[in-house]
């Protein structure tokens, strides 16, 4: 029963109760970004530091969290907390003309990123999934955008369809998904441009592809399907999407946002040999700060203002503050050592929580691939798509989540499709905590 644990939840957080109830009356839900909401209310966090949160109750968690996979060089990282400094008293957070440094970020970035030719900065990753979409119509003259099913790609208009339908009925047939908007206020209009194909389903991408033929865009996937839970690609699937793309003439935009930096050590699709003509970056670029970054090849790129027509501007755009935090990311922490060390305590996660699965006696698919992983309770296999995915058992999550906070551990974001992240200041002791609250969870959740 879930009431255990909300008991729980309830008396290890009172202050966060009291906060909730005051932000309640000044934001809608009490927060500031509807994914921070979770049954009954947020605990209200006073600082993090390394691989740990504090919350108004004074109660310390170990955060696998990590801002959604953002703050993975660790809260409070000393060398980015130093380049803030600097940045802060010798330069302007702010200067509203272009800055040099800004030059020294896109060389890190596209050194990393095979077929990144030209970069626009943006500050966060929905602008950047709005941009790239924008300069593919632009490019081609088309309207039309595919997306795969259960894909997070920001919150904007053009890609926020089909996200997480409400109701498995909406989701429309297997063979044909439906382009479901998730949030009202989207026009009809508008929906109807962004088509929905499944994750490792080839046949779903090419039928849309034919039947709108020279009316796409472009093709927009994460190479690693990520805010589905955790869904690899299956063998060649990769290739066949960047075959399909050439043939039927339209961009492919990788959307790196989540997964770069965090599945692998630079973006994921590097590890698969194939390369979009556009890619979108976010999250760890900006080292914890608001920044991201849409890009690819020059032909494409150029379509962008003042060269091009398709329309880019931001007056927080590549800000000196962001650009100096995301430059010590990347050249100060985020190198393959770090990341070999953050996928091994990931990959040790991953497997002791399957032997606390096991041990427990229930049915959970434990995934790890990076620094990341997910846990789909009820399920026993690794699934393909979002609606394989979609048949976890979310009562079982909503267990496992109020269980783990009140055991001081952020087992990852509150909802049933998220991931966890170690970070660069994860340590084994961290995973040790996790493990020992997960097997008291489990052994709950059976019962
Ligand atoms: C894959 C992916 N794309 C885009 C976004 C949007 O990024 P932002 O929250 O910075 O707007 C997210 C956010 O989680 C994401 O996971």
């Amino acid at each position: 029963m879930v009431e255990e644990e909300l008991k729980e939840y309830l008396s290890l957080t009172r202050n966060s109760r009291r906060a909730f109830e005051e932000a309640s009356r000044i934001f809608p839900g009490g927060v500031n970004s509807a994914i921070q909401f979770y049954d009954p209310y947020p605990i209200y966090v006073t600082k993090g530091e390394g691989s740990k949160v504090w919350d108004l109750d004074g109660n310390v968690y170990r955060d696998f969290c990590m801002a959604y996979g953002a703050a993975v060089a660790g809260h409070r990282n000393p060398a980015i907390v130093e380049a803030i400094r600097s940045v802060a008293e010798n330069v302007g957070t702010l200067l509203g003309f272009p800055t040099a440094s800004a030059i020294g970020l896109a060389k890190e970035i596209m050194r990393r990123f095979p077929g990144v030719e030209m970069i626009r900065f943006t500050n966060s990753g929905t602008e950047a999934t709005m941009y790239a979409v924008r300069v593919a119509r632009a490019v081609t003259g088309r309207k039309k955008v595919i997306k795969m099913e259960g894909a997070y790609h920001g919150a904007h208009d053009y890609l926020l369809i089909s996200d997480k339908p409400a109701k498995y009925v909406l989701m429309g047939s297997a063979s044909k998904p439906a382009s479901v908007p998730d949030s009202a206020g989207t026009p009809e209009e508008v929906a109807g441009l962004t088509l929905v194909a499944r994750f490792n389903d080839l046949d779903s991408v090419e039928r849309l592809l034919k039947e709108n033929e020279n009316e796409v865009a472009a093709l927009i996937t994460e190479p690693v399907q990520t805010n589905s839970g955790l869904i690899p690609p299956d063998d060649g699937y990769l290739r066949e999407l960047r075959r399909l793309a050439d043939y039927y003439n339209v961009l492919l935009i990788f959307d790196e946002v989540k997964t770069g930096f965090n599945a692998a050590s630079g973006p994921a699709y590097a590890d698969f040999g194939v390369e979009p003509d556009l890619v979108t970056m976010g999250k760890v670029v900006g080292g914890g700060t608001p920044l991201a970054a849409f890009g690819g090849r020059a032909e494409y790129m150029e379509e962008v203002t003042p060269l091009g027509r398709a329309v880019h501007y931001g007056t927080y755009n590549a800000n000196p503050l962001s650009i100096a935090a995301g430059y010590a990311a990347l050249t100060k922490v985020h190198n393959e050592a770090t990341f070999r060390r953050r996928a091994s305590l990931s990959a040790e996660l991953g497997k002791r929580l399957r032997e606390a699965v096991e041990e427990a006696g229930i049915t959970a698919h434990v995934m790890s691939y990076g620094a990341m992983g997910a846990i789909y309770f009820g399920l026993s296999e690794q699934p393909k798509d979002f609606r394989e995915a979609y048949r976890a058992d979310k009562r079982a999550w909503r267990r496992w989540w109020l269980g783990m906070i009140s055991r001081g551990v952020i087992p990852y974001a509150g909802a049933w499709f998220e991931e966890w992240f170690v970070s660069a200041m994860h340590e084994g002791a961290d995973v040790e905590m996790y493990v020992d609250a997960a097997e008291e969870v489990l052994k709950r959740i059976k019962t």
